[in-house]
Order: structure tokens, then sequence, then C-alpha cells
């Protein structure tokens, strides 16, 4: 069976990098996944009170997670962290507690920014939050991109070899992940 993976891009940007290294990595998996991009832009800041009528992108949010076999974060950094609509989004498939949409599926992380550090820091922080999610994140690789201009072409190929490489062997090792959980399940 092929997996469904829900993509989850901490930019909401038309022009975003993340999104454009998302799309690539997506060209990557070829016909072994089949990537589902969630709508986080659409939700509200998060509210305990709207629970009682939940907005329907909530709604539309949750239910696309839990019929996803996996989950892949692609996120740039803001200032130090993950951008808030990420933490919104998390927050909200995270309730109420006993509909945790996150439990139990496995996950991966990268990201990529302008800058050299390629949002090492905001990938820190996000794995020490995925835990309290009970999502199964993939240890290694880690993935700190450089998204320098060209790296990633109009049609989302990777045009420097060394990290076509590299970013292959990334989805590699997330199929084996995603495989070596179900089976522990
Ligand atoms: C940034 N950017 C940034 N980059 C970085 O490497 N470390 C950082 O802490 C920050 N902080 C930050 C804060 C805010 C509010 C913005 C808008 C931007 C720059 C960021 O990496 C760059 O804008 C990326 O292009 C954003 O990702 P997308 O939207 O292209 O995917």
């Amino acid at each position: 069976d092929t997996p469904t993976i829900a993509v989850v891009v901490g930019s909401l940007r038309h022009d975003s990098l993340n999104l454009r290294l998302a799309r690539a990595i997506e060209k990557l998996m070829g016909a072994s996944m089949h990537c589902r991009y969630l709508q986080i832009g659409e939700l509200p800041l998060y509210n305990n009170d709207l629970w009682e009528n939940p907005p329907s992108a909530v709604v539309t949010f949750k239910q696309e997670l839990l019929s996803s076999d996996a989950v892949l974060f692609v996120t740039p950094e803001y200032n130090r962290s993950i951008p808030g609509v990420l933490k919104n989004a998390i927050d909200w498939g995270s309730r109420p507690l006993t509909e945790n949409a996150w439990r139990g599926k496995p996950a991966a992380i990268l990201g990529g920014s302008p800058g050299m550090l390629g949002t090492a820091v905001a990938q820190s922080h996000l794995r020490s939050i995925l835990p309290a999610l009970d999502l199964r994140t993939m240890p290694q690789p880690e993935v700190y991109l450089q998204l320098k201009p060209g790296l990633i072409d109009d049609s989302f190929a990777v045009t420097n070899e060394a990290t076509r490489t590299f970013l292959s062997g990334f989805v590699r090792s997330f199929a084996h992940w995603i495989s070596r959980q179900a089976g522990a399940l």
C-alpha cells in the first residue's frame, strides 16, 4: 500500500522556499508515497471555546490528518523557533485530548532558509514538541538546508547532485521508518 503523507508546511507564502522544498521531496518520492498538503492557513487562532462548534477548517484539518499514515513537517525558522502558524496547527491537531490526531503517527522534519543555519534552531524546538503529541519522529537524517536561488528549479528538481542524493536518502529513510513504525503498532 502506498502511504499517504500529511505534509505540513510552516509557511503560508505563495513563493515559500519551504513549500518548494516540500514539492522537491514529493518529486523524489515518486510513486512510493502520496503527499497530501494540509491547509493550515485557514485555521483560526487556537481557542478551546471553538470546540463547541468547530470551524470547518478545523474539522477538515483533523480528518485529513487522521486519515494519513505519516506526517512530514517542512518548516522555516522564525526568530529562532517555529512559525506561530505551525504551532497553531500543531495545537489544533492535539485536542480534544482524547482525539489527538497526531497520536502514534510516524513523522519526519526538514526545513530550509536562505541563511546558513538552515532552520537548525527551529527544528530543535520542533523536536522537543513532538513527543508531547505522541508522534514518532525519525531521528536521522537531519536536514538543515541553505536554500540558495536555483537549488530547486521551477519543476521542483534539485539541481545540485550532492543535495539531491542526500535528499533521496532522506526519502528512503522516511519510507523505511514508516514501515517500521507500522510494524511496531
Ligand atoms: C525570518 N527568517 C529567519 N531565518 C533564519 O534562518 N532564522 C531566523 O530566526 C529567521 N527569523 C525570521 C523571522 C521572521 C518573522 C521572518 C518573516 C523571517 C528568514 C526566513 O528564513 C526567510 O524569510 C524564509 O524565506 C522563510 O521561509 P519561506 O516562507 O520562504 O518558506
